[in-house]
């Protein structure tokens, strides 16, 4: 290994969208950016208008919107067919009810008819809710439930999980395929598609402060918790399109996200759609020959993706990316946990790219502290908060402490894609705010230059391959299970995984554990809940620490014992 790591990486020369970080960050205002879009002159505000209609009516109709690879299946489709396809498909959900401000939840795989589904119902005023394709019955139902949706758009596999007799809200019910895949009370979005005149004009103008969509996400405590966004997310999502993603007139960008993350709504439709850049969705599960396949075919230029999916592909050594051409890239970013400098150090070797990490949290709405391509990178480092955006680490009371000082990462609100609201917990909002900071529950260090170097989080939610779970809810699964009488669930470092989810469990009387029982728990969190959800790693105690007064879980101390055993190693 080089000593790459150890200093700071410059950036090469290049005609970036943000060259003078400096003098931009002393001047900007986030009023300057109103002036791109179409409503800062009509009123008029819709971000499905600005994703798609827009750039048609602007001559760019014929310009390639998506291309979805999906093995040896490749389809792709221009702005204009995106405005016909969706047009369409809002006609047929305002027939069947679906108006402003209802929560529409799309439950599909990566693949088109999930991009079409979430701008359709933008196009409504409806909130878009994308589930994540890996969540199993009780993940669905939690979701639903708690925000009572009433729409549903799935395909015949998916909506298996969907337990419709536990969710009186949810009225309809769509499926993306023919009749004969539809079950009792299921509508077939291909028959009505024939059924209804496609319509023009199809778009429900908004006010920036509605709402847009929801993105359930986990903490520490608790049951997922709903988190909206609102149009006006969009004037900061355009512009981190175009200084973070660095998106230009000819780029084709992928974003490896399934849109029921965050990062596969934010940066894998609205930032590159509103930026006009020709997406890349990739089907299927992550395979480094799929993956570079995908980069050489589609000749992606921008790509962004996670640590984890980075270092699955270093693992898989440089046999499976010596068969590709991936010249075409010439800007990777990363999110959604650390990136090692030893990962930045392989993408300059193999990929002879830098890797640029960028850190923001669903309730940021977009990116807030980054790695731009025209400026230093310090391995190890998140880069620095973009303009427009004041970051401190502060002490317990909200008070800014000195550089080289660890403490809250905090943000001095607000911006322009900050949440809207949690929903209906004002209560979990307001949580978030202290002195006008906006604290983020991770642990940070400042350094001289600005730079925000991660160290943690205050809480016990555990980061998996970018995922965020919470304990809580992986706890109550376990102890649903037969044999379980007590569970703590804490992320143990990983060198792939960033934190794997380990489970301590202390059984009921009369079981004695076997590998055959734990793998039985395992697959039954599985099924329920979701496979990143479920335990990799399961060890049985006979008692779980506690808290003296109130006999709460010390996961404190449960994760103090898997970190001394790494560092022992
Ligand atoms: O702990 C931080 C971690 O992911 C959390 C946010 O998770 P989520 O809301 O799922 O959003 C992920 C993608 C936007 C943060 O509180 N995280 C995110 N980015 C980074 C990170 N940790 C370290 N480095 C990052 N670049």
């Amino acid at each position: 290994m080089s000593d790459l790591h150890l200093k700071p990486i410059q950036p090469v020369d290049g005609a970036y969208n943000l060259p003078n970080y400096k003098a931009v960050y002393q001047e900007f205002s986030w009023n300057d950016v109103e002036k791109e879009f179409s409503w800062h002159q009509t009123g008029k505000v819709n971000m499905a208008y600005e994703c798609i209609d827009r750039h048609v009516a602007e001559g760019y109709g014929d310009k390639i919107a998506l291309h979805y690879v999906n093995g040896d299946e490749e389809q792709v489709f221009t702005f204009k067919d995106i405005q016909e396809k969706t047009d369409h498909l809002a006609a047929v959900l305002k027939k069947y009810g679906v108006k402003k401000g209802d929560i529409v939840f799309i439950f599909l795989p990566k693949g088109p008819e999930c991009y079409l589904a979430m701008i359709a119902a933008i196009k409504l005023g409806a909130v878009a809710g994308p589930l994540f394709e890996a969540f199993m019955e009780e993940a669905v139902k939690d979701r639903i439930m708690d925000c009572e949706g009433r729409f549903l758009i799935s395909d015949s596999e998916l909506v298996k999980r969907v337990p419709r007799h536990e969710l009186p809200s949810l009225e309809t019910v769509f499926i993306t395929e023919g009749p004969d895949k539809c079950r009792e009370n299921e509508i077939s979005l291909i028959k009505a598609l024939e059924e209804v005149e496609p319509e023009k004009n199809s778009i429900e103008w908004l006010e920036l402060d509605d709402r847009l969509n929801i993105h359930y996400t986990s903490g520490s405590t608790g049951k997922p918790k709903g988190i909206v966004h609102a149009h006006r997310a969009m004037i900061h999502q355009y512009q981190t399109g175009k200084w973070v993603l660095d998106i230009k007139e000819d780029d084709v960008y992928w974003c490896t996200a399934h849109p029921g993350w965050v990062t596969g709504t934010v940066y894998g439709i609205f930032a590159p759609w509103l930026n006009r850049a020709t997406i890349v969705v990739n089907g299927g599960r992550f395979n480094a020959d799929s993956w570079y396949s995908t980069i050489e075919k589609t000749g992606v230029t921008v790509w962004y993706s996670a640590p984890t999916a980075f270092r699955m592909l270093k693992a898989e050594g440089n046999e499976a990316l010596e068969k590709y051409n991936l010249s075409s890239l010439r800007h990777i970013l990363s999110v959604g946990e650390p990136l090692n400098p030893e990962v930045i150090v392989w993408g300059i070797e193999t990929l002879g790219k830098r890797i640029h990490d960028t850190w923001w949290m669903t309730e940021t709405g977009a990116q807030l502290i980054v790695n731009l391509p025209s400026e230093a990178i310090k391995p190890g480092s998140m880069g620095r908060p973009i303009p427009g955006i004041e970051v401190a680490v502060l002490d317990d009371n909200g008070i800014p402490l000195p550089n080289g000082q660890i403490g809250h990462l905090g943000i001095k609100a607000s911006w322009p894609a900050i949440m809207r609201e949690v929903w209906k917990n004002e209560e979990k909002y307001q949580s978030y705010f202290i002195n006008g900071w906006y604290i983020s529950g991770d642990l940070a260090v400042l350094d001289e230059d600005g730079y925000v170097f991660f160290q943690g989080r205050s809480d016990d939610m555990i980061n998996s391959s970018g995922e965020r779970i919470g304990p809580f809810e992986v706890e109550s699964k376990l102890i649903e299970h037969e044999a379980v009488a007590e569970a703590g669930v804490i992320g143990k470092p990983d060198p792939v995984r960033g934190e794997i989810v380990k489970a301590f469990i202390v059984l009921k009387k009369g079981y004695t554990p076997s590998a055959d029982l734990l793998e039985n728990i395992r697959m039954f969190v599985k099924q329920k809940l979701a496979a990143h959800s479920a335990p990799r790693e399961i060890e049985v105690l006979d008692e779980l620490p506690k808290t003296k007064i109130s006999g709460k879980i010390l996961r404190r101390e449960l994760k103090a014992r898997e970190t001394v055993k790494v560092e022992a190693r």
